[in-house]
């Protein structure tokens, strides 16, 4: 049976609705490889995630991680919605100062933050999560040269073990990011941090991985933190006002797959928070989380035109279609699943076995495997589902394909918010030295 999300119908032609309008007659217009992004599904998303929490807890700031996708436009509707930001490079933090959202609702993170990139958070009185000792050097001294006090957080490693692929789990001690907690590496910084001058210590951060379905993990990540405010306002006499614990919260991309509410997320840190304000005497602290995959992912659609259909005697039928790993390339990079469906005959039984191809000269170059479609012809229309988060950002050229194009649709209204590349597009930053003309 067929099961679209809450924000997807079938029209009675049997083709997909996006917002108010037909996707069939969308590729049509725009042309595929085409990703296509609701505009009310994210801001649904948003208020949801808000909702959840500030029911529970005065004090929050989301901020949206602009890695998930940092289209202006995207960016400009979640700043809209009264959204902060999570940015990871000097780019991220431009758009995100661009499209309005203030210098004092942007956190920044990373584990190589460049001079510039520090120079210009600290103008704009950005949050930084500091990765290491070195980097908190470099950020005291450069704000001393800046004459301004910089505002600092720390990025903690919590040792907390999150259910996804090993590539996107960051809170287990071996992972590259953050000061160890176990080994009192953590303390220590806050101990160093309290002696500089130019520097003035607010946060605490950690993020613990991305697709988590399990509200667990996130209970066990506020105890860690907040056994590290405590630990540091006795010690230290530091009040950390801010204690951000990073985003990470999933979406089911398999059909069946079980949701994670956000309420049930802030149930439970909210209540280990609470209970480490009551016994410690802390102060009630400013709790921002950084979700990207949430916000964004469920309102994105790739659409692909099918070209070629090759049968295998006892194997599934090949679908090559005209996007591949150079558009999305999650299944071949996590083996990750997205959903694929023929956008035009969502009236018809899927009860053929197939696997789906992209273009590219490689055999990783595929979407979908083994899955079960319509019969399909050349010309039909195959949708992806769940791509609005690491699609287009993680998009390559590769084999000098032009980057798809990507429309916003908001109800019965749609316009391109990133143009397709073109042939000059992608030959504009080579040159051929004077020797080979
Ligand atoms: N905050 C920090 C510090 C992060 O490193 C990340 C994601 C986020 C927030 C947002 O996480 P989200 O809410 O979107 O799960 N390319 C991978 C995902 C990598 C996520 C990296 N960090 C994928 O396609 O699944």
């Amino acid at each position: 049976m067929l099961m679209l999300k809450e924000h997807f119908r079938a029209n009675d032609m049997g083709h997909l609705v996006v917002g108010k309008l037909d996707a069939v007659d969308l590729a049509k217009t725009f042309g595929t490889p085409l990703y296509v992004m609701d505009e009310q599904r994210i801001r649904e998303k948003y208020r949801n995630f808000h909702r959840a929490f500030s029911s529970l807890w005065r004090n929050l700031l989301v901020c949206y991680a602009l890695k998930a996708n940092s289209n202006l436009a995207i960016v400009k509707i979640l700043q809209n919605e009264g959204s902060g930001a999570d940015v990871s490079s000097e780019n991220e933090l431009r758009i995100a100062l661009g499209a309005g959202i203030s210098g004092k609702r942007i956190v920044f993170n990373g584990n190589y933050k460049t001079r510039r990139e520090l120079e210009l958070a600290i103008a704009n009185d950005v949050l930084i999560n500091v990765d290491n000792f070195q980097e908190l050097e470099a950020v005291d001294r450069i704000a001393s040269h800046m004459d301004k006090r910089a505002r600092v957080g720390f990025r903690v490693n919590p040792d907390v073990r999150a259910p996804t692929h090993p590539y996107i789990a960051t809170g287990l001690r071996e992972s590259k990011f953050g000061f160890d907690v176990a080994s009192g590496q953590a303390l220590k910084a806050y101990e160093r941090a309290a002696k500089m001058k130019d520097v003035e210590v607010v946060g605490i951060h950690a993020h613990i991985g991305s697709q988590i379905l399990d509200a667990a993990p996130y209970e066990e990540e506020a105890e860690k933190l907040m056994a590290l405010v405590a630990e540091v306002k006795e010690k230290l006499d530091i009040s950390i006002s801010h204690v951000d614990l990073g985003g990470g919260i999933g979406i089911p991309y398999k059909p069946g797959e079980k949701e994670l509410q956000p309420e049930m997320v802030a149930e439970r840190v909210v209540s280990v928070v609470r209970r480490f304000v009551k016994e410690h005497g802390l102060e009630e602290p400013v709790l921002v989380f950084e979700p990207g995959r949430y916000l964004v992912a469920d309102a994105g659609i790739l659409l692909a035109r099918v070209g070629y259909i090759k049968e295998r005697l006892g194997m599934p039928t090949w679908i090559s279609v005209d996007a591949g790993m150079n558009a999305l390339i999650r299944p071949a990079l996590y083996g990750a699943y997205h959903h694929i469906e023929l956008a035009n005959k969502l009236d018809q039984k899927n009860d053929v076995v197939v696997n789906v191809a992209g273009p590219l000269c490689e055999s990783g170059d595929f979407l979908g495997k083994g899955r079960k479609l319509p019969r399909a012809e050349q010309g039909d229309l195959a949708v992806i589902f769940d791509v609005g988060a690491y699609g287009i950002v993680m998009s390559s050229q590769h084999t000098a394909q032009p980057r798809p194009a990507m429309v916003l649709v908001n109800g019965d209204k749609a316009e391109i918010i990133r143009r397709r590349e073109t042939f000059e597009d992608l030959t504009r930053l080579d040159r051929v030295p004077g020797w080979l003309e």
